[in-house]
């Protein structure tokens, strides 16, 4: 995160103790070995304190295959419940990245670290609460919550629907949004004031018996504790959950149509998230105010429609996902763009994920895939 954060009771001196009688445990939360990011979380125990360790392996039923053509996926349609963990179902995935949606309608007293990858979640409805040791991070219909990886956490929530984004590398806010201070600039499209951080609420001291469910390529390891994680007393740093709405974004929009770049959110080596949004279209008095037919060269675009009217693509249902492979063209089916014109804005959601490494469908994806999709560009 581009801010420091402060929370709670610190000690007076990193690495050092004020009273004696009362040493509190310090934990260095922090990325890039001890170069990158990171906070100082001070516990009332040891936050090694493990009473046993397992390994599950994980039950993979998901054949990935490659995608030789545009696609739509159905997520919608996926069954999917229970609790963060268990919701979860993924739909695409390459070395660096997993997208998929997730439909959580119970609560666990167990708590989640995700060992390899940066977890980004947008809500698409619903609500909840975010629970680290860091504190409490309420979250709502489209916010962005972003979990670094290693965050310890579990959800709190009557019913929360997700589109989710897990990365293996580092996923920042754009380089490009911050000034050198690391401030967010004038015109990008949000502003530090924006971004929500966990809440510490009071320690707890309490025996408690849970588990901690440390996600790995193909199996978890479980650890087993007796003492409540949420004993920590102050933090402060660099490096923690936080949530952002969309509906505080300003989308920029230009005379002539922008193209994806300008809506990018989040971004990190070999991907990108941006976010389309309600916004005016172009003013130029003969502009064509949907894309333009493109090839995009280098890179597979995901989109995940949200909400609202999807003025060039046809077919699409909120909730669905498609897949714009590279090498084969697309854009605007027949008749939007006609349709397009004079048109003032839109009031669509989406958020998009553009992948330099190629992308494959699993095997849940490919069951609630649109055969037809193809197809929707040519007219007889
Ligand atoms: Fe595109």
């Amino acid at each position: 995160m581009v801010f420091y954060v402060k929370q709670g009771k610190l000690t007076e001196s990193r690495h050092t103790y004020d009273r004696k009688d009362e040493i509190l445990k310090e934990e260095l939360f922090g990325e890039d070995s001890f170069d990158g990011a990171y906070s100082l979380l001070y516990h009332l125990n040891e936050p090694t304190r493990v009473k046993s360790i397992t390994k599950r392996e994980k039950h993979m039923d998901e054949f990935p295959e490659e995608i030789t053509k545009h696609m739509h996926i159905k997520a919608g349609k996926i069954k999917t419940d229970g609790s963060f963990l268990d919701s979860r179902k993924f739909i695409l995935s390459n070395s660096k990245l997993r997208l998929g949606i997730a439909n959580v309608t119970m609560n666990s007293e167990d708590f989640y670290r995700n060992s390899y990858a940066d977890i980004l979640l947008f809500v698409q409805k619903g609500n909840g609460t975010l629970v680290s040791p860091q504190g409490e991070l309420s979250y709502k219909e489209g916010d962005y919550v972003f979990v670094p990886r290693g965050t310890t956490f579990r959800l709190v929530t009557n019913n929360s629907y997700f589109f989710i984004i897990e990365s293996r590398e580092h996923m920042d806010i754009p380089s490009r949004y911050l000034n050198k201070y690391g401030q967010l600039k004038e015109g990008t499209p949000y502003y530090s004031r924006d971004i929500r951080v966990p809440e510490l609420r009071d320690p707890s001291n309490k025996n408690q018996n849970f588990k901690v469910y440390i996600e790995y390529d193909d199996y978890y390891m479980i650890e087993e504790r007796d003492k409540s994680i949420l004993d920590v007393v102050g933090w402060d740093g660099y490096l923690y959950p936080f949530a952002i709405s969309v509906h505080n974004m300003a989308p920029i929009v230009g005379k002539l149509h922008m193209p994806p770049p300008i809506h990018e959110t989040f971004s990190g080596k070999g991907f990108m998230v941006g976010s389309f949004l309600p916004r005016k279209f172009d003013f130029h008095p003969r502009s064509i105010p949907i894309s333009y037919y493109h090839n995009n060269i280098d890179v597979d675009e995901v989109l995940f429609y949200s909400s609202g009217n999807f003025m060039s693509r046809k077919g699409i249902e909120e909730g669905s996902v498609t897949v714009h492979v590279r090498g084969i063209i697309h854009g605007p089916q027949p008749g939007t763009v006609e349709a397009a014109i004079g048109k003032e804005g839109t009031d669509e959601v989406a958020v998009m994920v553009e992948s330099y490494e190629p992308l494959v469908l699993t095997k849940t994806g490919k069951e609630v895939e649109d055969p037809h999709y193809m197809d929707s560009w040519f007219q007889k």
